[in-house]
């Protein structure tokens, strides 16, 4: 008898033909995607390349020119305002460069949603102790965000996205511009959410080494497509000469900077 279990897979997130251009400039020209339910998928690709623009896409900021977007099977694109909320609810966003409201102390950055959804304070007082102690940054409370360090404003981030219990969270570049350490400390509470909230992922990121050590998959948009998407052992064994050079990180190969 096999030990081996398999499990039917849920997508969480599906992406189809996802269109877009600014000005005449084609960014995503028609992009493919599925998330799987509980996964962490590392989006990955040079600067410039559009990841930011998939995410916001994601949580409406950006009105695609065509294509689809399901959450939960829901159609996001295509919804109207309510059901675009409650498909809002479920998903927690650490946008690149943490976006902290900068008048508001530590505190009330992370408690923000949580009293915007009518949380009681103490309940809400509760839920931002937790959500602070989990990122590893206990007794900051009172800080503003212009007194800590960047890699200490993504934790804060995070505790604030994760505050809301979001089924779904959306990192973009989290480990970019953070030390090796916090770098660290990042990778392992993306898996935390990941492992002890079933939190469904989606990482941007180029940081090669986060996305081998997080990743259950990876997709490398490409072009405005995704090149490829498989498990990290599949992405190694890719071919492919552009792959190969972006993985290895080398300025010389089929692209040049
Ligand atoms: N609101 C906008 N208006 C016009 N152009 C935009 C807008 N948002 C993004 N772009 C353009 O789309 C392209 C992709 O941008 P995006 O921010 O998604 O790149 P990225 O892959 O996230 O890069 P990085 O790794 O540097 O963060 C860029 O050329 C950018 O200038
Ligand atoms: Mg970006």
């Amino acid at each position: 008898m096999s030990s081996v279990q398999v499990r039917p897979v849920k997508v969480t997130i599906q992406i189809e033909d996802l269109r877009k251009s600014f000005a005449g400039k084609t960014v995503l020209a028609g992009v493919d995607l599925g998330v799987y339910e509980g996964e962490v998928l590392c989006v990955i690709g040079r600067s410039g390349s559009g990841k930011s623009v998939i995410l916001k896409h994601l949580i409406g900021l950006l009105v695609p020119d065509a294509g689809t977007i399901h959450i939960d099977g829901v159609e996001f694109t295509g919804a109207d305002e309510r059901e675009r909320r409650a498909a809002l609810t479920k998903i927690g966003v650490l946008f690149q460069g943490a976006a902290l409201f900068d008048s508001m102390n530590i505190f009330d950055n992370v408690a923000f949603g949580l009293r915007r959804r009518g949380t009681p304070e103490d309940e809400t007082s509760r839920i931002v102790g937790e959500m602070l102690e989990l990122v590893g940054l206990r007794g900051i409370d009172e800080r503003m965000p212009s007194e800590i360090s960047g890699g200490m404003q993504k934790r804060v981030g995070l505790a604030r996205a994760v505050a809301m219990k979001p089924e779904i969270i959306l990192y973009d570049e989290p480990t970019t511009g953070v030390d090796p350490i916090t770098a660290g400390a990042v990778n392992r509470l993306i898996l935390k959410m990941r492992d002890t909230l079933g939190v469904t992922s989606v990482v941007v990121t180029h940081d090669m080494e986060s996305a081998w050590h997080i990743a259950d998959r990876v997709a490398m948009l490409l072009d405005g497509r995704i090149a490829f998407a498989g498990t990290p052992d599949e992405l190694k064994a890719s071919e492919d000469p552009f792959i190969r050079q972006f993985i290895e990180g080398r300025a010389d190969g089929p692209r040049v900077a």
